[in-house]
């Protein structure tokens, strides 16, 4: 059965801004784009990301961008903590709730955060407890959970594993990322299927890419099996810096249509969240990757 109500979890700040090309965007437009998604009614905005700026120079101003927005009382500002430093940060920065991300998927892990599955398990040991000392929530991802760009397949028990022990060390949420976009419904049912053996499926979100077109059929199948929280990305930005080809984000305007046609609840305005996708845009001088975006906004 269909979950009533979804949580939209908003990546553009992150996932949708950490790989754009050229000059690194300046803090004013990060926080314009956090500050007009609270606008819209999103309650959890992944916002930013401590990380090494070396590694992913577009997020170098993650504590300045935490400073710069507008706070709207019960919104969730998050950020990716890949290890203590980062997590130290971002404490520091007064972010909400923090994330780890590891891969189901050993390349993927080590160009990604340079360690293997084990290490980079390991590494997020202390980050949990330093978040849950100071009654943070953590998030934890798996990446690469339908394909990996360096390895192909990627078999659900694999997933499922990863899931399984980031879910028993402490995260009260695993968000399983389709980071190339090559996922069917079919792959993402028996994906989900096998990580619900181990993970209560209400502790489960997707975060699908649209690479091949294929995000909204995927989240379609899965809400079937009840997943409810959903990552995405207003105009669909993204890319990910260690999968190329990979493109943005399934588009929150698309997803935010599909759950309205099925009368799911999200608490968050169409209008408004089609007007920010087209500001981001214009801001960045990028194409809208939203259809709805681009059927709606005028443009
Ligand atoms: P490393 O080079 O192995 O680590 O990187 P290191 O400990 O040797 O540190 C190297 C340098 O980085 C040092 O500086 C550290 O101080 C610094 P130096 O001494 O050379 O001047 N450093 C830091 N600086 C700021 N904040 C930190 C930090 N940590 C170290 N937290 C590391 C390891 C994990 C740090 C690196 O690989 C990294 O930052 N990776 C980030 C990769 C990333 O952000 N990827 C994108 C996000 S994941 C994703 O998009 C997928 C997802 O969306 C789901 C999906 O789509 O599937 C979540
Ligand atoms: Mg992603």
């Amino acid at each position: 059965a269909l979950p009533q109500k979804v949580r939209l979890v908003e990546m553009s700040p992150r996932d949708g801004l950490q790989n754009e090309p050229g000059p690194v965007i300046a803090t004013d437009i990060k926080t314009g784009l956090i500050d007009r998604l609270a606008g819209c009614g999103l309650t959890h905005i992944e916002s930013a990301s401590f990380v090494s700026p070396k590694w992913v120079p577009q997020m170098g101003d993650a504590a300045e961008v935490m400073a710069g927005i507008q706070r709207k009382p019960g919104v969730c500002y998050s950020a990716l903590t890949p290890n203590l430093k980062g997590f130290e940060n971002a404490l520091a920065a007064g972010v909400n709730e923090v994330a780890v991300f590891a891969a189901a998927s050993e390349s993927f892990s080590q160009k990604n955060i340079n360690c293997s599955i084990a290490d980079s398990l390991e590494r997020f040991v202390p980050v949990i407890e330093q978040a849950r000392a100071n009654g943070m929530p953590v998030r934890g991802y798996v990446s690469t959970v339908l394909g990996c760009p360096y390895e192909g397949d990627i078999a659900p028990e694999q997933v499922a594993e990863v899931a399984r022990d980031l879910y028993q060390m402490g995260c009260h949420e695993i968000s399983l990322g389709d980071t190339i976009g090559v996922g069917t419904p079919l792959k993402a049912k028996r994906m989900i299927d096998a990580v619900a053996r181990h993970v209560p499926v209400e502790h489960l979100a997707a975060h699908f890419h649209d690479t091949y077109g294929q995000a909204l059929a995927n989240l379609y199948a899965v809400l079937e099996q009840g997943v409810a929280v959903i990552d995405a990305s207003v105009a669909g930005l993204g890319g990910c810096p260690y999968a190329k080809g990979a493109s943005g984000n399934v588009a929150t305007e698309d997803v935010l249509y599909l759950l309205q046609g099925l009368g799911i609840e999200t608490g968050v305005d169409l209008d408004k969240l089609v007007a920010t996708g087209n500001w981001i845009c214009g801001q960045l001088n990028r194409h809208n990757g939203s259809k709805v975006g681009q059927a709606l906004g005028g443009k």
